[in-house]
């Protein structure tokens, strides 16, 4: 896995403003940002550790372990919050018992915020792997989750 970081880093590192690139590279590569990348990038890019870890923990895109399989996102914007996304959310996390940005123990759902799915004027909306679902309460979610679960 390093070496495939590492030739990712070299490839990449010429380019002006190489972090954001990089890091979105080694993101489709192996699926998330691991921990071991960081002192990597930092060194080629003459960068602190800090800075690094910095912007990957500024963009949502970017995780440091891999999705299960299944990636929800629940919407945090302001049309969504006014039709009770929040209270959706408490729900989510409870029925799931994982908070944001976490997985299920068995790797098939992984919980994410994102802010505006485009469907503001149905909301409160979340998204299964990348489909957009409107007007999302606490029963049609657990239908959703339902689904995933292959139940
Ligand atoms: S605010 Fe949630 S879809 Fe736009």
């Amino acid at each position: 896995m390093n070496q495939q970081i590492e030739q990712i880093v070299d490839e990449l590192s010429g380019k002006k403003g190489a972090l954001l690139p990089i890091l979105h590279a080694i993101k489709d590569s192996l699926g998330c940002i691991p921990p071991a990348a960081v002192p990597i990038i930092a060194k080629k890019l003459n960068l602190s550790r800090a800075e690094v870890h910095g912007v990957i923990s500024f963009y949502h895109d970017f995780r440091t372990e891999p999705a299960g399989e299944n990636v929800v996102q629940i919407c945090r914007a302001e049309a969504c919050q006014a039709m009770g996304a929040r209270e959706l959310q408490s729900h989510a996390e409870a029925a799931l018992g994982i908070g944001l940005g976490e997985t299920t123990a068995d790797g098939n759902i992984t919980l994410d915020p994102v802010y505006c799915l485009g469907n503001c004027a149905c909301s409160p909306s979340i998204a299964i792997n990348q489909k957009v679902y409107a007007r999302v309460d606490a029963k049609r979610f657990d239908e959703l989750m339902s689904d995933l679960n292959g139940n």
